[in-house]
């Protein structure tokens, strides 16, 4: 059993789907282990830390050649998976709904797309989970780069020179993501709100100390789709939910925003002449500005001024903490693989509960309901 470990070719993905730890325990199940050359070097791992763990660190084409399985974040092109074995499995985060061609072209190919981020909310799976892992270190780094913008200070301060007053922060879409945004800007000393359509957030929003901003007397408010992911809301709702945010937004100095729909662009959560009512040098980060944006106005990866107002959010926010979220997705992909290790076969044999959800082609066909469907 030959694992490869290629070098992320996407432009601005600085993580690694492998770490020493996690290369150490696969040579311990059996594998072999081959990474190539500087795969790690944008999360702060060596080389030669890699071949510490025991792995064979070599140019791409010798790491890929003969390989059973090609570990990967973003999942690489056809093209470099030359001299992998057929029918090889490819385990990496595919983006399925954007980048349709590219499951086609592995299901040509005859590979075996894994895609991570169809993993299963079910807790058994909670270990294997990139979706949470990820977002949970972007909702902390969120809050970090909207505090740096931010002009004032985050936590009330009594000085001699006066009172520096504490910031209110706004979380909208209390999620993973949301979750981190609302202990971290707590720790920072904010004072802190949140909203979400899932109901069930407002005690988890209470729990750690934040209040909870809701749309009431609307039916059908649960909002709560299968698997504890958000539903597309009925326009009677999206109306109160904009007059409320409208009131509340215009005495906050920071907003982030978390909010997704799987498989859908990201609901539009703040328009331009909401941001107008904002008070200048108040701070907006649109994590969900990848896939759409619940700004209006938000463009990744840059920080644009409207009315006096800062919206920023990254194309890839995992990508800012890569040491971290490195090691955090190399150990989802480990405990993924390792939970349904054959140790006859010498090799991991999904069940099909998991393999069913996460895997997108499998014999020259796109196998995945989610696509087909
Ligand atoms: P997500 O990244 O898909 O969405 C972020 C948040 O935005 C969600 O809370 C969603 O309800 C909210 N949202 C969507 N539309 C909105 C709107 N119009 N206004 C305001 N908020 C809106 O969500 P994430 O972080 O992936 O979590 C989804 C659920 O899955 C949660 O219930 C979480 O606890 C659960 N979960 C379960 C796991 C497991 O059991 N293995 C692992 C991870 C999460």
């Amino acid at each position: 059993m030959r694992i490869a470990v290629l070098k992320e070719q996407a432009a601005g993905e600085t993580r690694a789907a492998a770490s020493p730890e996690t290369v150490k325990k696969f040579i311990a199940l059996g594998a072999t282990m081959a990474v190539e050359e500087g795969a790690g070097a944008s999360a702060s791992i060596t080389d030669s830390a890699y071949r510490e763990a025991g792995a064979e660190v070599v140019p791409a084409h010798q790491a890929v050649a003969g390989a059973d399985i090609v570990l990967g974040v973003q999942a690489p092109d056809v093209a470099e998976l030359a001299g992998a074995k057929p029918g090889a499995w490819v385990a990496a985060m595919f983006d399925p709904f954007g980048q349709r061609e590219r499951v086609d072209a592995y299901a040509r190919a005859g590979f075996e797309a894994l895609a991570m981020e169809f993993m299963p909310r079910i807790t058994r799976a909670q270990s294997m989970d990139v979706l949470s892992s990820q977002s949970n270190l972007a909702g902390y780094k969120a809050v970090l780069a909207a505090a740096d913008q931010y002009g004032r200070a985050f936590p009330m301060m009594m000085t001699a020179a006066g009172t520096v007053s504490a910031a209110k922060c706004f979380v909208m879409g209390v999620g993973v993501a949301g979750l981190q945004a609302i202990a971290t800007a707590r720790r920072l000393g904010a004072q802190v709100s949140a909203t979400d359509v899932r109901s069930a957030t407002k005690e988890q929003i209470q729990s750690l100390g934040a209040k909870p901003i809701f749309v009431e007397s609307v039916a059908g408010i649960e909002g709560e789709g299968s698997g504890g992911y958000a539903t597309e809301m009925s326009e009677e709702y999206q109306q109160a939910q904009a007059e409320l945010v409208s009131s509340h937004i215009a005495k906050q100095d920071i907003v982030i925003t978390t909010a997704l729909i799987p498989g859908r662009a990201a609901p539009r959560l703040i328009s331009d002449a909401q941001i107008a009512t904002m008070k200048p040098g108040s701070v907006i980060f649109d994590l969900a500005v990848a896939q759409g944006g619940n700004v209006e106005g938000s463009v990744p990866d840059q920080v644009v001024e409207k009315h006096g107002v800062f919206i920023m959010g990254y194309a890839n926010t995992p990508a800012h903490l890569a040491a971290d979220t490195s090691a955090l997705y190399a150990r989802n992909l480990f405990n993924f693989l390792s939970a349904f290790w054959d140790k006859e076969a010498g090799k991991p044999v999904l069940d099909e509960e998991i393999g069913d959800a996460v895997r997108l082609t499998r014999g020259g066909e796109v196998v995945s309901e989610r696509l087909r469907g």
